[in-house]
């Protein structure tokens, strides 16, 4: 390391802002390995996604994870054996309170956090890493007011230091061959894009055979994993609570921040049922079970249409509280044509017979982006079909060398921004809301090089 920032940290992560230009002079240099060639990883928030980054951390020969802030016994233990699957030195623990993570970056010398926390941590240990002059990977979630946004690009730039925003669908295979596609002219100029989130969590399932849980019913204290923290946000609030799984992959094909952008959105939302109901009629729930009483504020189904400064138009899918396979319900349509991922089919004028819809498995193979080409062998077994092998080279790669990300701190600002915009439409009766231009008007002169070199 080339400096010793303790003094900084303790100053400016602990007790606010007081050492900026110490910790920006640290941000700023070109390069991030650390003296033994690799990077120094810490993981804030060590459950199923945390272990999933370690383990791709822990695969890779560019990546030590010395350190892990996280509250809950069993996940530090699940993830103290990954450690030991990969013959890996234990990383250092901090557990002692929520805020221990304050500690960790005071205390070690790291070059990429990864947050993979409960959604009302993601912002508060962002802005501290940044603060900390660290390189700042941040899973994906909605955001909760437009005032966090501005925080989180406030920080960026004043202290230098990059955000990562963890977007991995962005680099799932058949999106990544629609972008090639979208890229080659194939649907022509784009009219329409859909995407979203569209997903069954009423049960929060886990059994491996030491642990099951069921935790559908029971949530918030008495659940495990993600039913501890993300089902209340369905009893509080109405709005696509999760939308950047469908606008993050959509962003790229239209340049959103790069020359485009997004002026307004309305959101409208249904009834609510499906928690409810899942309570009730469940073998560890019914009528008499103290959660049957509780009213779900979150519609189950919420519907989010974007204008964008260039014309298009984009809908956004909440659905997670339904029964219903998964889709994340991807349409991108031109003028010459559509894909649309829930058929897994094509049509494009010319090529297609007339009136009807083609496989679309030849068109994706025929575009396979390079990448995925190049790298298919790295990411066989990284979670999400592969993509997410994708996601942490990138991450690791741009850490390096102090880039900034492909999904950077205006993306994660513009994202995250969907939810307390739908939130704020719905409750004023689906008006429209405009979005802030967090780029400060920069979007008019940024370039979109997504997937574009090596380091992608
Ligand atoms: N991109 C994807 O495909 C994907 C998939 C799953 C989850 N996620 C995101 O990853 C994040 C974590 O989700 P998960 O499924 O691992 O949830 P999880 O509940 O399994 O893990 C969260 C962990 O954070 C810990 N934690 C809570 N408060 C903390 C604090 N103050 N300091 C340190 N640790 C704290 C918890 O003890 C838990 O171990 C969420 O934002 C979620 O939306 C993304």
């Amino acid at each position: 390391m080339e400096m010793n920032r303790r003094g900084f940290l303790h100053s400016a992560a602990l007790a606010g802002t007081g050492s900026m230009i110490g910790l920006k002079k640290y941000a700023e240099r070109s390069t991030r390995i650390s003296k033994n060639g690799k990077l120094n990883v810490a993981i804030l928030g060590s459950g199923f996604r945390g272990q999933s980054h370690i383990d791709l951390c822990l695969r890779r020969n560019d990546c030590d994870v010395v350190a892990i802030a996280d509250i809950d016994e069993e996940m530090i233990s699940r993830s103290q054996s990954l450690f030991q699957k990969h013959n890996s030195k234990m990383p250092k623990i901090y557990s002692d309170s929520p805020h221990a993570y304050l500690e960790l970056l005071q205390k070690e010398d790291i070059d990429l956090t990864i947050i993979a926390s409960p959604w009302r941590w993601h912002s508060d240990m962002a802005i501290a890493s940044m603060e900390a002059g660290v390189y700042t990977g941040m899973e994906v979630c909605g955001g909760f007011s437009l005032d966090e946004c501005w925080q989180l690009v406030n920080c960026s730039e004043r202290t230098g230091s990059h955000l990562y925003f963890m977007e991995n669908v962005c680099f799932r295979r058949d999106i990544l061959a629609v972008l090639n596609m979208v890229r080659k002219s194939m649907f022509g100029e784009l009219i329409h894009l859909e995407g979203g989130y569209q997903h069954d969590l009423r049960g929060v399932k886990f059994n491996d055979g030491k642990t099951a849980y069921n935790s559908g019913v029971e949530f918030g204290e008495m659940g495990f994993s993600e039913a501890k923290w993300r089902t209340k946000h369905s009893v509080y609030r109405n709005g696509d609570l999760y939308p950047t799984h469908g606008v993050g992959p959509i962003a790229q094909m239209i340049d959103i921040n790069r020359g485009n952008r997004f002026m307004y959105l309305t959101s409208i939302s249904s009834k609510s049922r499906g928690l409810h109901n899942y309570i009730l009629d469940h073998p560890e729930g019914g009528n008499s079970h103290k959660n049957a009483s509780i009213k779900f504020k979150l519609g189950d189904k919420v519907t989010t249409c974007i204008k964008t400064s260039n014309d298009e138009s984009v809908i956004l899918h909440h659905d997670t509280n339904l029964p219903r396979p998964y889709s994340l319900g991807f349409r991108v349509q031109g003028e010459k044509g559509l894909w649309m991922d829930v058929n897994q089919s094509l049509h494009i004028e010319g090529k297609s017979p007339s009136h009807r819809w083609e496989e679309a498995s030849s068109y994706l193979k025929k575009y396979d982006h390079p990448l995925w080409v190049k790298y298919e062998q790295n990411a066989i077994g990284a979670g999400h079909g592969g993509m997410d092998y994708f996601l942490m080279h990138s991450l690791v790669e741009h850490c390096k060398n102090n880039e900034e990300p492909p999904f950077d701190v205006y993306d994660a600002a513009t994202w995250l921004a969907i939810t307390p915009l739908s939130e704020e439409s719905i409750s004023l009766g689906s008006h429209p809301v405009s979005f802030p231009d967090f780029t400060r008007g920069r979007w008019t002169e940024r370039k979109n090089d997504f997937a574009l070199n090596d380091r992608y």
